[in-house]
């Protein structure tokens, strides 16, 4: 595949392009994003489905623009979708040709089985693992499916969007009109029972981000957002009765106010219906990287291999000089964790996160040698976007935040309260950090160390000169009841 790929997705109420840059086998990141409220089916649904020609012609000039975008990153390739807006029109073949003949262009439009979907493998590979009932809230249609077992199901597509809501119903004052075809429609839906709901598309992302704002959230992070159905529940009821002003102050953005009461009254009617949902998790991702991903991994059954994480990988190849150091600070800290953990009452599920932490601590360092730390914190905290938690991810950012004798600030817990782990355990968890850092100062060639735990008590013995190791060791802060001997 391309080093650098562009994948537009022409949706109903925006058009949305990402670019992707690889930077191995299975790793990517994003490099740019951008969107563009186009509305391609506006003033359609009354007239038969068939596209306007102001509608057309804005769709046109975005993906013009998009494609400039695009060649300034010299994407190599190029993924263009749509979906419900064109899928429906009994005109779409004057659009398609219109943007190949000027734009060389080549639309794929995708049916609904296909964009439920390519937004389930996204979710299935960059949410943290869970089963979950997914749906994705178009302008002109729904997606559902579910994931179980790390497997894609039961992908359903129904023509439940918010524009269409908005055109047939919402403008003509008929909310009820609204809520009994809403209903008719999800009577077509599997009842699979499910504790989770993954929420993919903008009227999700756009709630999603207003409840983080209300909530004063501490993480500005809006993938693998975790809230309850009963706070989306409370926000959804005052949308409802929010004119504008009211819309304003709930932080929803201008451009939103007229879709987000249709899209808010699929959300609740579907919560009402699937009481066996008590968690809502916010997806960053949908049929873009859907599209991507079944590219990317398209010898792979569309998954990644297992323990494979791709934003880890990413944050290795660009970040990590020193493969060597960064793999010996994770058996350090692997093996200082496997031989104390039990005694310090630590959970055997912390260990992934410390190896992690372990690994990517010194990442901050390629920046800059100065505040290195604080810059592994923060290119953690933003760029370990896929498959974490945001508590695992907190973590993780503060392990390596705190990864030089400094316990982490009482300060710290308080700001990112209900996101980290108890104090105690985040100490103890950046105490083994900060000794691997320690015991890795005289920056071996291979590692000789041998370590054993005994009341209280890590010995570690080696032949090598470890000059400089003591005295790191001596400066750290040590949390009660540990201690450090060299024999
Ligand atoms: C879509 O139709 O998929 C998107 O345009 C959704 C949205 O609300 O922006
Ligand atoms: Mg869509």
């Amino acid at each position: 595949m391309a080093k650098i790929t562009a994948v537009i997705d022409i949706g109903s109420n925006s058009a949305r392009m990402v670019i992707y840059e690889k930077t191995s086998r299975f790793a990517f990141h994003l490099i740019h994003e951008v969107k563009s409220r186009v509305r391609l089916p506006e003033n359609a649904y009354q007239n038969g489905g068939n596209l306007q020609n102001q509608a057309m012609q804005r769709t046109y000039d975005a993906l013009e623009n998009f494609l400039h975008i695009a060649a300034s990153y010299k994407a190599r390739k190029i993924l263009c979708v749509a979906t419900s807006a064109l899928r429906d029109a009994p005109n779409k073949n004057e659009f398609l040709s219109q943007v190949k003949n000027g734009l060389g262009l080549n639309i794929k439009v995708i049916d609904g089985q296909k964009e439920a979907h390519y937004g389930a493998i996204a979710c299935c590979n960059l949410l943290p693992k869970s089963d979950a009932l997914t749906i994705d809230i178009g302008g002109g249609s729904t997606e559902f499916s579910y994931i179980i077992d790390g497997k894609v199901t039961n992908t359903l597509s129904l023509e439940l969007g918010t524009v269409r809501l908005k055109e047939l119903y919402f403008d003509k004052g008929d909310i009820e009109g609204a809520r009994d075809y809403i209903n008719k429609e999800l009577d077509k839906l599997n009842d699979i029972p499910t504790s989770s709901l993954m929420g993919i598309g903008g009227t999700f992302r756009a709630l999603s981000n207003a409840i983080m704002k209300d909530i004063k959230y501490p993480l500005s992070k809006l993938h693998a957002f975790e809230f309850s159905t009963k706070t989306m529940s409370i926000f959804i009821d005052k949308v409802m009765d929010a004119n504008e002003k009211g819309l304003r102050r709930l932080y929803i953005k201008a451009d939103r106010y007229d879709v987000i009461k249709p899209g808010s009254l699929i959300i609740s009617e579907l919560l009402k219906r699937k009481s066996d949902i008590s968690k809502l998790i916010t997806s960053g991702v949908g049929v873009r990287e859907g599209v991507y991903l079944s590219d990317l991994l398209r010898h792979q059954k569309e998954l990644f291999p297992v323990n494979f994480n791709p934003s880890v990988r990413y944050l290795l190849d660009s970040y990590i000089t020193d493969a060597n150091h960064s793999n010996q600070m994770a058996k350090v800290a692997r093996e200082i964790f496997e031989l104390t953990a039990s005694t310090y009452n630590i959970d055997e599920k912390y260990k992934r996160d410390l190896v992690i932490a372990a690994k990517l601590s010194p990442i901050g360092s390629m920046l800059h040698n100065y505040s290195s730390n604080q810059h592994s914190y923060y290119l953690i905290q933003t760029a370990l976007e896929y498959g974490f938690t945001h508590k695992e991810i907190m973590l993780i950012a503060t392990l390596t935040k705190f990864a030089k004798r400094r316990a982490p600030s009482s300060a710290h817990f308080d700001e990112y309260k209900n996101i980290l782990p108890d104090e105690t355990i985040a100490e103890f968890l950046s105490f083994i950090i900060s000794l691997s850092s320690a015991l890795l100062t005289h920056r071996p060639r291979n590692l000789s160390y041998e370590f054993s735990f005994d009341k209280n008590c890590l010995h570690v013995s080696t032949q090598e000169n470890i000059y400089l190791v003591k005295e790191s060791v001596k400066n750290l802060q040590f949390p009660k009841g540990i201690k450090v001997e060299f024999i």
